[in-house]
Order: structure tokens, then sequence, then C-alpha cells
């Protein structure tokens, strides 16, 4: 049993009571490798923005969880040898998916677990996300829960239909599973294909998709019913255009691949939307770099000469996230 604290990690409890109060939302970024935890790291430390490092499914199944957690204690001395000197770091369960997985996660550092059983009837949602609060907070560990289903495909995470989180069911849930923030459903979905071309309209002018907005409706109502509660959003990635446009003009093909625009992304950030999640749009800024390398530079066979620029447009992209859309930057000064 190691804690998080052990670590000079933190759990989300104090950073989203502040982010709801001061309207903006915790950057909660992905990391599969070395690369992108070095610019998520170098994105946070340079803007003194608190940061939530996820691990998914997919990425203990391709990274292995216990390597995950060592860099991520790695990257807490990372950040200080940066000159970040109270670095405000977590490391959170993304999609958890049983009891056991979560209660291995607090057992070994993990700071934060999700437990998502959106998928599960209401009453086996509330039992379950209850057993793992239980579990977690014995640690001091916040637990993140979800109501509401995403459409969309990420990683081992999949669901053919969306609907929206009922606003009718979130005091109930909340105060019967003692969860510490609700990820909810109003549009948002995983993946770089957000939205089917028939769900959105087409710029005559750019030919581009234009996703129908976010149900902010059913966010405006959520927080009514719970004042100040940290909601999450998942599947926040906007798929910069930029990057898509790299992709295939450098070999790669992502037709019609749209995201959620930044705008409505900042709009959430001033709510009661505390955490946002974005791992599509790191992969895209990698892959962009990548291939832009391999196109003009055929010869090229050492990977620090393609990972070092996608690691470079990945800080970036967190940069930009940071200051531009979430505004947590100098939040954890
Ligand atoms: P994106 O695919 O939009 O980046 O969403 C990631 C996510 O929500 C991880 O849980």
């Amino acid at each position: 049993m190691v804690n998080y604290k052990d670590l000079g990690l933190v759990n989300t409890r104090e950073m989203f009571a502040k982010a709801v109060k001061g309207g903006y939302a915790i950057p909660a970024f992905n990391f599969n490798n070395m690369e992108q935890l070095q610019a998520i790291i170098q994105a946070a430390a340079e803007t003194k923005s608190p940061v939530i490092l996820q691990v998914s499914q997919g990425a203990r199944n391709y990274a292995n969880q216990t390597l995950l957690r060592y860099m991520a204690e790695g990257a807490v001395e990372y950040a200080k040898e940066l000159g970040w000197e109270h670095p405000q770091i977590v490391l959170h369960l993304d999609h958890g998916d049983s009891f056991e997985l979560c209660k291995s996660c607090v057992d070994m550092g993990f700071s934060s677990v999700m437990i998502d059983a959106s998928s599960l009837p209401y009453e086996e949602n509330i039992a379950l996300t209850r057993k793992v609060v239980e579990y977690a907070h014995k640690y001091d560990v916040t637990v993140e829960a979800e109501l509401g289903v995403l459409a969309g495909v990420e990683d081992e995470v999949s669901a053919e239909e969306s609907h929206y989180t009922r606003p009718e069911e979130v005091i109930d849930f909340a105060t019967r599973t003692g969860c510490d923030s609700l990820a909810i459903s109003i549009g948002t979905s995983h993946g770089a294909y957000k939205f089917k071309p028939e769900q959105c309209t087409r710029d005559p002018k750019t030919g581009r998709l234009v996703p129908p907005p976010l149900a902010f409706n059913v966010l405006h109502e959520i927080e009514k019913k719970l004042p100040g509660f940290p909601i999450v959003l998942h599947g926040s990635s906007s798929v910069p255009q930029e990057y898509v446009d790299i992709i295939n003009e450098h070999g790669g093909k992502l037709p019609d691949a749209v995201g959620i625009p930044e705008e409505q992304l900042r709009e959430a950030s001033k709510s009661a939307v505390c955490k946002i999640n974005i791992d599509s749009d790191s992969r895209l800024a990698m892959t962009a770099a990548i291939r832009k390398v391999f196109d003009e530079k055929p010869g090229e066979f050492d990977p620090r000469k393609y990972l070092g620029p996608a690691r470079d447009e990945m800080k970036k992209l967190y940069m930009h996230k940071i200051i531009n859309v979430l505004g947590s930057d100098g939040k954890a000064e």
C-alpha cells in the first residue's frame, strides 16, 4: 500500500473547489508514453497550472499500470526540477470499470479514481460507485462518477448511443454515492469523430463540418440542482483542423474529423465544469508532427528526431488549452 501523498501527488478536492469558485477548469490530459508526460509537465510547470494525469484502460494495456504510476511519481520530481516549487499534480484513473481496479489504483498511489458504471442500470451504478467511494475515502482519494452515456469510442469504452444526463437524478445520485465529482453527458463524445456528418451543418466557405452545440441547458439545470458541485466533461477534444490538415497533407486520412469548438469549452469552464478531459487532440498533435517529419525527411530514422518535434507540438497544444481555453494558468503558483 502506497499513499499518493508520499509521492507528492494531490487529490482533486481542493483543486476543484477553487476551480468552481474561480470560474476555470483543470485540464485532465491522458498519457501513454514519456513524450506525452514530458510535454504535459513542461506545459503545466511553465504556466503554473494544476494538472490531472489520466491513465485509461488503453494506456494500462499499452504501457503497464505500474510503470505509468512510477512515471507519474517521476513527473512530480521533474516538475520541481523545472522550477515549479509546489506542483499540483493528480494521478487519476480514467474510466475504471470495477471495484477491484479502482482499489488496486488507490493501493498503488493514485490520488483520484473514476468509477464509470454509467452503462449499468441506475441503482447498480449507485451501488458500485458507493462501494468505490467508501474504500477510496478511507485513503483520502477522490472519486469521479458518471451519469448519462457519451457516444463514441475511446480505448475500451464505447457507446453506440448517447443519452444526456437527467438533471432530475443528480441530487439523489450525488447524495447516495458520496462521489466527489460527476461526469455528465451533454453532447461531447470520445475520439476524433465526435459527430456524424448528418448531425452537422457544413460551412459553405471552408467545406468543414460545423457540429451541433452542446446542451448547455442540461448543464445549467444540473448546476441549479447541485450548486457548486464539481462537474466533469469527457470527450472534450476540439480536433484542431490545422492538425487534421497537416495529417491529411502528409499521407494521412482523416476525412471530416470534428470536435467540440473551443469557445464552447471556454464557456463551460466558467461554470461548475471544473475538469475537462482531453486526449485525442494530443494524439492528433503527435501524429501531425511525426507525419510531417516522415514525409519531409524520409531518411530520418532516429526516433528522437520525430518524437522530439511531436513532444514540442504537444506542449504547445497543452499550453494553449491551459491559457486560452480552460483558464487554469497561474492557479498553482
Ligand atoms: P477526447 O477523445 O475528446 O480527447 O476525450 C478524452 C476523454 O474524455 C478521456 O476520458
